[in-house]
């Protein structure tokens, strides 16, 4: 089966599965906790597949298949995994001839796994959850010998797997076709979210008659709204919802998958029969073009449960510096030292706080990262010194193509240590981006990320002070006259990968290198910052993402919200899209909605392209500065609430944003809203639905309907309300940045419920050390409001 092509009922798939078959069982498994059949048959090859079967702590489940005995390895992603996940014991018993019933150990799970036609159905309760291949579309392309050494009774159509050509490119499989895939159906769900990252709604859409979603990451310019096209980051995690249960499956694979979804409604059980009920059933087909199958079946119930055990799996987000919750001002490019200090000045002339002021790649010389344009700035560290003063933060674009140049020393050293990905004939891979001819540094090395973490280092980069932080672009990676603009799937990684395992994982190894650097600069002290466009499953470990080269259109405003709850979901708590739309110029209104949009969304940068006209805040006449002060300076007196909720993140895997349905688990009209969203559990902003008590933020007025309301919005206002029963942390007043803020005191936003209770939480710390992890420096108080007595503790 070719992998990318939709031929599901392909000869090879319909043999394939007809013929995984025949498995033994063991009477007793081997002294292990995880149980392994290495039996299945693939009779038309007599390939066998070895399925291994593992109850991990907590509601988890993770399903194996690889070949007994493969011509090589295949690969098995490294890396992604915080530690190797502690494993139960399921105990096993026959049903009959070709059933085994896997129970879990607390008993609440069993696993039923079939012979022929193999097929594993998780149930829970006597209710079946998921099933896996019950639709049988089980493939497994085993590694074969090169053509040459074939027999020449081989078809021409199989030699032709051994290379694809995709436009005026020919890629080489070295090792031939080995693409993998399974299905599973879950039952009686209907509604599915996640795989990010797509410019698409928060739903997952049926893709019967359409494009699979794909997951591969592209440097896609001004890409289009509802495609199932991957753009810049992936992570392979899917949840699936209904009003009791949430589930996820998490396909850990870093080569291309597709994902196709088909929603359906089946006839229901007996009881349901009778009652003329059909029963929803989500069918999803995952493809990856190589790899192994390894699958982890997250049980929830409770989509809680589902952000622990993805957490729990591959970590959660970094606790961020509290600067870099502030806002952020970005622009391609701020031209010059000059430049920087007007556009600073510029925020306390008009009032309007922020962090971080941003340089992108013109900054360098002649894109050589790590360093200097001379001419435009002379003196980094004076204008260093100067933000510091001012209480703020630079960052700095680092991109992981190095320009080729003998006279570079981080290519002299590079193609010295032999620390660049190398093309199919063995050559340094040579593709075009921002500086020319580059290379590529192969991040997935652990020498290669050690000494790259190492020119972060304040004597090795020359001009760089403990105020400056960094941006990782165009790590998909991105490679300009490249097949689909990114790297050749033959090019040739550290242990001999080919770039098609590991594709999705470039951008992932660069950011954890470039985190890496930070905290070693600082001697292990100080939390790092570092942006990337780039993302895989477990990037929230290592900072922050946004949703790349959006455009200055409304659509993009809108689809900008389930784009991020959707990062949030998989786990990447700390995102946010370019503010104001990068591409094209917003008119005012625009400007000015996506500021009050921005103000309540995690990562909050205010960013344009070269071609745009410059937008600095104050720049569409006093009105609009004003609506935009407002919002920025919201933003600002929200912090210690933010914060807080950022240190649930990191703690607990709370994602920071998080889609209705979360927060309103059991109400079907939350489960597709996309317009509005929660801020942890208690800030909810949009303008339509309330299933709770709600307090307008600014006016504390109580909404007094308890159902659907209609709230007219001006435009200098932003929906935000609390919710009844909460209380929550502010700041009295916004200063010129966060730093400007320490001194300022807190206020609390006490919102009774019915009962005239309310609870509430603060998390502080010194926002920009590790103090809290290794001294336990912080200050967690719980607040509760009963019988007219607000107490803290
Ligand atoms: C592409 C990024 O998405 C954009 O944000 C950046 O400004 C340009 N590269 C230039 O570095």
């Amino acid at each position: 089966v070719s992998h990318g092509r939709k031929d599901s009922e392909s000869e090879k798939t319909r043999s394939a599965k007809k013929n995984i078959s025949d498995f033994l069982h063991r009477d007793s498994p081997q002294n292990k906790n995880d149980l392994q059949f290495p039996e299945f048959i693939c009779v038309c090859s007599q390939v066998l597949l070895q399925v291994e079967i593992y109850e991990i702590e907590g509601n988890i489940f993770r399903i194996k298949i690889n070949e007994a005995a493969p011509l090589r390895a295949r690969y098995e992603v490294p890396d992604v995994l915080i530690k190797e996940p502690t494993t139960q014991r399921l105990s096993v018993s026959q049903k009959e001839a070709g059933i085994l019933v896997l129970t879990s150990v607390n008993k609440d799970y069993t696993l039923q796994v079939t012979a022929n036609p193999f097929q594993v159905e998780l149930h829970s309760k006597g209710e079946t959850v998921l099933s896996m291949n019950s639709n049988g579309l089980l493939y497994f392309e085993h590694l074969q010998p090169p053509p040459s050494d074939r027999k020449s009774t081989e078809k021409q159509e199989d030699l032709g797997l051994w290379q694809e050509k995709f436009g005026s490119f020919l890629d080489f499989k070295a090792h031939g076709p080995s693409s993998v895939g399974v299905d599973f159906s879950l039952h009686g769900f209907d509604h599915v979210y996640g795989i990010p990252q797509h410019a698409e709604s928060l739903l997952l859409k049926n893709t019967s008659d359409g494009d699979a979603y794909r997951l591969y990451n592209l440097d896609i310019f001004g890409h289009k709204i509802h495609e199932k096209i991957g753009i810049y980051g992936s992570v392979p995690l899917l949840l699936a919802h209904k009003p009791n249960r949430t589930s996820g499956i998490f396909w850990l694979n870093s080569s291309e998958t597709l994902v196709d979804i088909n929603t359906k409604a089946v006839s229901g059980s007996a009881a349901d029969t009778a009652k003329q009920r059909a029963v929803p059933l989500t069918d999803v087909r995952w493809m990856s073009e190589s790899g192994i199958i390894d699958v982890f079946l997250l049980m929830g119930p409770t989509a809680f449960d589902i952000f622990k055990q993805f957490a729990q799996l591959t970590g959660t987000q970094a606790l961020p510096p509290l600067f870099s919750l502030g806002y952020h001002q970005c622009r391609w490019n701020y031209e010059d030292e000059q430049d920087v200090k007007a556009v600073d000045a510029g925020f306390d002339e008009h009032d309007i706080p922020y962090d971080v002021i941003w340089l992108d790649i013109e900054h360098t010389d002649g894109k050589r990262y790590f360093t200097w344009d001379k001419k435009k700035f002379q003196n980094p560290k004076r204008m260093q010194e100067l933000l510091r003063k001012k209480k703020r933060k630079l960052v700095v674009i680092v991109d992981p193509h190095i320009k080729v140049d003998p006279m570079y020393a981080l290519y002299s050293q590079g193609k010295d240590k032999g620390y660049f990905v190398k093309d199919r004939n063995g050559q340094d891979f040579e593709g075009i981006c921002w500086p020319g001819s580059s290379c590529y540094l192969d991040f997935t090395n652990p020498e290669v990320r050690k000494w790259y973490a190492d020119q972060f280092a304040f004597k090795t980069y020359k001009g760089s002070t403990n105020i400056l932080f960094v941006w990782n672009d165009m790590n998909e990676p991105s490679v300009f006259k490249g097949a689909e603009l990114t790297m050749q799937k033959d090019a040739v990684h550290y242990k001999n990968w080919e770039h098609r395992e590991l594709h999705n994982l470039y951008g992932f190894y660069q950011q954890m290198a470039t985190a890496e650097g930070l905290i070693k600069r600082s001697s292990g002290k100080e939390r790092p910052f570092v942006l990337t466009r780039s993302f895989f499953a477990g990037s929230q470990k290592y900072g922050a993402v946004w949703t790349g080269d959006n455009t200055a259109e409304w659509g993009y405003l809108k689809i900008s919200i389930p784009m991020l709850l959707t990062i949030s979901l998989a786990g990447i708590s700390f995102c946010g899209a370019d503010v104001g739309g990068f591409i094209g110029d917003p008119e005012p209104e625009l400007l000015v909605r996506w500021y009050q949009a921005g103000a309540y969304q995690p990562f909050f940068r205010g960013h344009s392209n070269m071609e745009s006209k410059r937008r600095e805040p104050w720049l569409f006449g006093e009105k609009n500065t004003q609506i935009i002060r407002e919002a920025i300076r919201e933003r600002y007196v929200l912090l210690p609430y933010l914060y807080t909720l950022f240190y649930r993140a990191h703690t607990v895997a709370e994602p920071v944003m998080r889609p209705l349905w979360v927060e309103f688990p059991g109400k079907l009209e939350t489960f597709g809203v996309e317009n509005e969203y929660m801020l942890g559990k208690q800030v909810w902003v949009g303008e339509q639905y309330s299933p709770a008590i709600w307090y307008d933020f600014r006016t504390f007025i109580r909404m007094e309907d308890p159902g659907t309301l209609k709230i007219p919005v001006t435009l200098d206002n932003i929906p935000v309300f609390q919710r009844g029963g909460t209380v929550i942390p502010l700041k009295t007043t916004a200063g010129k940045s966060t730093e400007w803020m320490i001194d300022v005191s807190y206020e609390l936003h006490v919102a009774l419920d019915t009962e005239a209770r309310a609870i509430g939480e603060l998390y502080l710390d010194d926002g920009h050390s590790f103090q809290y992890l290794h001294k336990k420096q912080f200050l967690y108080r719980k607040f509760t409001f009963h019988k007219n007595i607000l107490s803290s503790r």
